[in-house]
């Protein structure tokens, strides 16, 4: 049974989409949910959910990331998770932290990557015209956005999509691509 730590640092949506996974012949439980942001809405969720949650507030560290991420990792390691997910976590984490850390780290990004790498992702697929977007779940890795793809979801773009009109369908997504890609990790001993 795979121990699955969760950051977050907003809503949290994809948070419960992977704590309400992990139930019954799910291979794995969620030990914590962490988040950066104090007022984070998912904190209240996750809580909600009998899940024990953790805050490293990263305005307490400003210009000091390393000591950020020392506090996060000391605030993670207690859990003994197996798997770290990010779950719109909006903090950059260094490749320190990752050695530290020393597991698979997963997160899911609103995109099909490698297209739109970073922010606004779906706004800039309007611009460019495209016919469809998704969502990407991929290893972490120093490189923003860029670690070995682990799964996707394709989303058609229909005509009067507005960047939040398309962000709502490739949610829907997100939420159902997160849990079959964390199943497949956790029964997959390789990653
Ligand atoms: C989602 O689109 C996710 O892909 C991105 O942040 C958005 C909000 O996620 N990383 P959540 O509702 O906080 O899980």
């Amino acid at each position: 049974m795979k121990r699955i730590a969760i950051l977050i640092s907003g809503g949290g949506s994809n948070m419960v989409a992977l704590v309400q996974a992990m139930q019954a012949d799910f291979p794995a439980r969620p030990v914590l949910v962490a988040s950066n942001d104090p007022h984070a809405a998912g904190l209240a969720k996750a809580r909600a959910l009998g899940v024990p949650v953790a805050v490293v507030d990263h305005r307490s560290f400003v210009g000091d990331r390393p000591a950020f991420e020392t506090a996060l990792l000391a605030a993670i390691t207690p859990a003994t998770p197996d798997i770290l997910c990010l779950a719109g976590f909006m903090r950059i984490l260094s490749a320190e932290f990752l050695a530290a850390f020393g597991k698979p780290v997963l997160n899911i990004h609103p995109s099909l990557l490698p297209r739109y790498p970073g922010l606004d992702t779906h706004q800039r697929a309007l611009e460019a015209g495209d016919t469809e977007a998704g969502c990407s779940v991929h290893r972490v890795t120093a490189d923003l956005d860029a670690g070995p793809l682990l799964g996707q979801a394709r989303v058609r773009v229909l005509p009067g999509d507005t960047a939040e009109s398309l962000a709502a369908r490739v949610l829907v997504a997100e939420h159902r691509l997160y849990p079959e890609v964390l199943r497949e990790v956790c029964q997959n001993a390789s990653i």
